[in-house]
């Protein structure tokens, strides 16, 4: 018999409308993946990465171990370096998924009697890790750096010797706004706290991500970067020094308890990195950005939209019934944009979430906007 809790709950989730399935449908106009740059269908990077296998004698299908076992074949050591390069840091650990190195990070580095403070939107991967270590953590009202300051304020008078961890996204994956980086540095440099930035959605949206574009790479305790978004493929990165790196190396459980990625996948990620490197400075997707915004200033509708410069663009439908709706009269349309409904955002703030790409054209995202104004201006 199925348990009577876990029953009652999948009914609550019926009830409200929140209840999720996995759809597969490749039909539709993708309003809703991450393939920002659309490196996850690009053939070249499929052959390249193949070559390269193939070039270093790597016809292998599996890492066969833990990276501390078995696991470490030489292109891991490989990629790190580039890595570490590209992003101007001291050390770079790959991890199997960003839901792996935020949770590796957070569930490891905070002590006992330390201290996090992250913003209340934070990912889950994040939140879980957070929830893993034996700190305390406070969250701060959503890129609000008074809120922070007064925070900090308060940690430092109880807690001046402890350690104080601030955790934020550099762009949010359900507003796809961004927090005030610089300003974010400096107050937690007066603090002395430890600055830890997920950057997820900025990785090759933002060239090499925004800390790097705002040059403080070298003042952030920690970078979390991931692979399966504007890079197209799958892992994750932890940039930090090289004490970090040998401290997660020993201790992070979910880096140290699992089977190395195989060596397609790194071959991969090394490939999709020299294609980003090669594609910096283009401007294809901050034109597609800044069309999508002018068009819903020309229809009226930027009123709904949370502020964003990102390839996510949110528009506020509040109820999970109404979201739904309108997620459905588009996919009709063949347009898929996907329905954000709370538990996973608040209630009230259930959203569309658009994703924009580089293979958007201007008439796909005029045609999804015009049916969306209908929708909006006649609720
Ligand atoms: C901000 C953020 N961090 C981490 C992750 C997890 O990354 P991955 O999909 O590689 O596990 C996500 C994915 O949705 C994310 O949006």
């Amino acid at each position: 018999m199925f348990p009577d809790k876990l029953h009652k709950k999948l009914l609550n989730r019926i009830e409200n409308r929140s209840l999720r399935g996995l759809a597969t449908r490749d039909d539709l106009i993708d309003f809703s993946s991450n393939d920002y740059l659309g490196f996850a269908k690009s053939e070249a990077i499929f052959n390249k990465a193949h070559q390269y296998l193939l070039d270093s004698s790597l016809k292998v299908n599996g890492a066969t171990g833990s990276r501390l076992l078995s696991g470490n074949y030489s292109l891991y050591n490989e990629l790190e370096a580039k890595l570490s390069n590209y992003h101007n840091s001291e050390s770079a650990l790959l991890f199997n998924s960003g839901y792996n190195a935020n949770l590796g990070l957070f569930s490891s580095v905070p002590q006992r009697g330390d201290i996090i403070l992250y913003d209340e939107y934070a990912h889950a991967s994040i939140r879980d890790g957070i929830k893993l270590s034996n700190a305390k953590a406070y969250k701060f009202q959503h890129n609000n750096l008074d809120d922070l300051s007064s925070q900090l304020e308060r940690s430092r008078e109880f807690f001046s010797e402890n350690e104080i961890y601030v955790v934020t996204e550099s762009v949010f994956s359900m507003d796809g706004d961004s927090p005030d980086l610089k300003a974010m540095l400096q107050i937690t440099k007066k603090h002395k706290a430890h600055l830890i930035i997920d950057e997820a959605h900025a990785l090759g949206v933002f060239d090499f991500g925004l800390i790097q574009q705002l040059r403080i790479e070298k003042d952030v305790f920690a970078r979390i970067m991931t692979f399966g978004k504007a890079l197209g493929c799958h892992g994750a990165a932890i940039l930090a020094s090289n004490q970090l790196k040998k401290y997660l190396i020993n201790f992070s459980r979910p880096f140290i308890y699992t089977t190395a990625m195989t060596p397609h996948s790194l071959s991969l990620i090394k490939v999709a990195y020299n294609e980003l490197n090669s594609a910096k400075g283009d401007q294809k997707l901050e034109n597609i950005i800044q069309f999508f915004k002018s068009k819903i200033d020309e229809l009226g509708v930027s009123k709904y939209f949370i502020n964003s410069n990102s390839a996510i663009q949110s528009c506020i439908i509040s109820g999970n019934k109404e979201v739904k709706d309108i997620s459905n009269l588009l996919l009709q349309n063949s347009f898929d944009v996907k329905p954000i409904l709370s538990p996973t955002v608040p209630e009230g703030e259930e959203r569309l979430r658009f994703c924009l790409h580089i293979y958007n054209t201007k008439e796909e995202i005029t045609n999804v906007l015009e049916l969306l104004c209908n929708f909006v201006k006649t609720n």
